[in-house]
């Protein structure tokens, strides 16, 4: 009895085996990378914290009086998507001389409002109070009206914010 011959090339079958298995390996990664990627690529994103807003013309803030400013800002972080509305106090106190002022109070973070007969910020909560440059008056508030770095770019009034 002889031994059955093998011979070292692969036959039709196993070379068709090879081919789709090597073809459905390619396809599988077509199909795979992206949506690994789609499902992933969020949570390893950095996210953009700081950014400049517009505020508008400048000369729409009147000198003299703080002017209230809303903007809201959307983050992104991984899969969770949030908007927060924010407020900033213009004060121009004359052509060449302004600043401005978040309106969150320092103590517990509720929004202060100003108040033109007496000339303060006032917190709502407690009762703290700052004067027109967002100077700790009385309360509780352990520091002054946090203060916004601002440019002015074709006339309008951009703050830097960070989230
Ligand atoms: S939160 Fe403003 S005084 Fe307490």
């Amino acid at each position: 009895m002889g031994k059955k011959y093998k011979s070292p090339h692969m036959n039709r079958r196993e070379f068709t085996t090879i081919m789709m298995s090597f073809i459905g390996s390619i396809m599988g990664a077509m199909i795979g990378i992206p949506i690994i990627d789609y499902v992933i690529s969020p949570a390893i994103k950095t996210r953009k914290t700081d950014d400049w807003v517009s505020m508008g013309p400048l000369d729409t803030y009147p000198i003299g009086t703080p002017t209230l400013f809303t903007y809201t800002r959307t983050v992104v972080n991984g899969w969770e998507r949030s908007t927060n509305s924010y407020g900033a106090f213009v004060i121009r106190k004359s052509e060449n001389d302004m600043g401005v002022f978040s309106n969150i109070c320092t103590h517990l973070s509720c929004r202060v409002n100003w108040h033109e007969d007496i000339q303060q910020f006032v917190c709502p909560c407690h009762d703290g109070r700052f004067d027109i440059n967002g100077i700790v008056l009385s309360g509780p508030p352990p520091r002054p009206l946090d203060v916004f770095e601002y440019k002015i770019e074709d006339g309008n009034i951009l703050i830097h914010v960070k989230e």
